[in-house]
């Protein structure tokens, strides 16, 4: 480290550290140091390890005791709309079945807003989730479907994180009910042009009703063309293609995974491709839950996202979904809390973000609580007391 510029922090008195680094403390895959302190050296880690050998620094923060874990990584969520869905959750609640077609209802609602009342709807959802322990974020166009709405949902999502996605395959417009043909050639021609100078991925919903294994197929390889790489809305309603064709085309996730045949699992563990789950999804659709635990059991590098979205899962809360994964998919606790960092980090094909090793970004959450276990242990409890990202305190 750099000395003691007064860009320099150390945070001591760290009950548990969580580094995602297996070569540190207890050698487990989350690399937990007990009793641990953490040197920010501007907007980087410049150093981790026991309280008692931490260097002298002008900044010193005591943690009182209480855990610090890296940011939390979401890699999937669509947070360029306008208006909500209250309804049609509603009607769910009341045995009504999650249906693809309301994306609709936000398609109308986010071609009429303005770009201002897009970019407000934005920060808010993003103040939400960096208060809740967010420092890296993916997002998606999706609820636009023509070449004006698409690209202004991407260039207004560019303004806030590197992680964008193009998904004007999320279903086929409804101006092109009745030639879809024409839409997937517009998604691969003219609208991909407009869009991919905006975005890092190109993204579709492969799925019944929405695009077929052959147009996923079409539509990702032409992103890539462009330079976007792809990830894939896979086996999220129904068993399908998604998934395999993820792993051929090294997607670096398959997004959803909630309907896997064996020959799909054994396709992502043969593979690069990361299996993100979205719990917020299950809970929202009232739908079967991904069983994550015969993916980690399999090998398969797992991770855990909001997918917040007025539709299916209308939350920004990581944690949230922790326990949710922990109560109900099948994962212990400290798989959760790597699958939403580390693992998040790798379905963003990202090794700077989602641990805490010298040289990686300084994002880091600090509990109140001694431990990162209380995330699923004390669901629905607002434990997150502290974030830095880039090295700077925002919360
Ligand atoms: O990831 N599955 C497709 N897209 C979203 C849902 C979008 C919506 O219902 O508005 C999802 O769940
Ligand atoms: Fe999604």
């Amino acid at each position: 480290m750099s000395g003691t510029s007064t860009s320099t922090t150390v945070i001591t008195n760290i009950a548990t550290l969580v580094t995602n680094d297996p070569s540190l403390g207890d050698r487990s895959p989350l690399g937990l140091i007990q009793d641990a302190a953490v040197v920010i050296d501007g907007d980087r880690i410049a150093w981790t390890g026991e309280t008692s050998k931490a260097p002298a620094t002008d900044n010193r923060v005591d943690a009182g005791g209480r855990a610090v874990l890296p940011g939390f990584v979401d890699s999937h969520s669509h947070l360029v709309f306008a208006g909500d869905r209250t309804q049609e959750f509603n009607a769910r609640m009341s045995g009504r079945a999650y249906s693809a077609g309301g994306i609709r209802t936000t398609v109308a609602a986010t071609r009429a807003a303005s770009d201002g009342e897009l970019e407000a709807n934005l920060t808010r959802y993003l103040d939400e989730a960096l208060r809740q322990g967010t420092t890296t974020f993916e997002t998606k166009s999706g609820y636009g479907l023509t070449v004006a709405d698409e690209s202004r949902a991407l260039r207004i999502a560019a303004a806030h994180t590197d992680e964008v996605t193009y998904l004007g395959a999320h279903i086929v417009s409804p101006d092109y009910a009745d030639d879809p043909a024409a839409y997937v050639s517009l998604v691969t021609g003219e609208m991909l042009n407009a869009c991919a100078p905006h975005a890092r991925w190109i993204d579709v919903f492969c799925e019944k009703g929405a695009f077929d294994g052959d147009q996923a197929r079409a539509i990702l390889t032409a992103g890539r063309a462009k330079g976007l790489h792809p990830r894939i809305h896979a086996n999220q309603l129904s068993y399908g293609p998604g998934v395999q064709l993820a792993v051929e085309l090294d997607a670096a996730s398959a997004d959803h995974c909630t309907h896997l045949t064996d020959a799909d699992v054994d396709a992502l563990a043969s593979g690069a491709t990361v299996a993100t789950l979205l719990p917020g999804a299950e809970f929202s659709t009232r739908a079967q839950w991904p069983d994550a635990r015969r993916l980690l059991d399999a090998g398969v590098t797992v991770a855990l996202s909001t997918d917040c979205n007025p539709g299916s899962s209308f939350t920004s809360s990581v944690p949230f979904c922790i326990a949710l994964a922990v109560r109900d998919m099948g994962m212990t606790p400290d798989e959760a809390v790597w699958a939403a960092t580390a693992g998040g980090a790798a379905a963003l094909r990202r090794d700077d973000v989602g641990r805490v090793a010298v040289g990686s970004r300084a994002d880091l959450v600090l509990l109140d609580a001694p431990s990162h276990v209380h995330l699923a242990y004390r669901p629905g409890v607002p434990l997150v007391r502290g974030v830095w990202r880039r090295g700077v305190r925002v919360v």
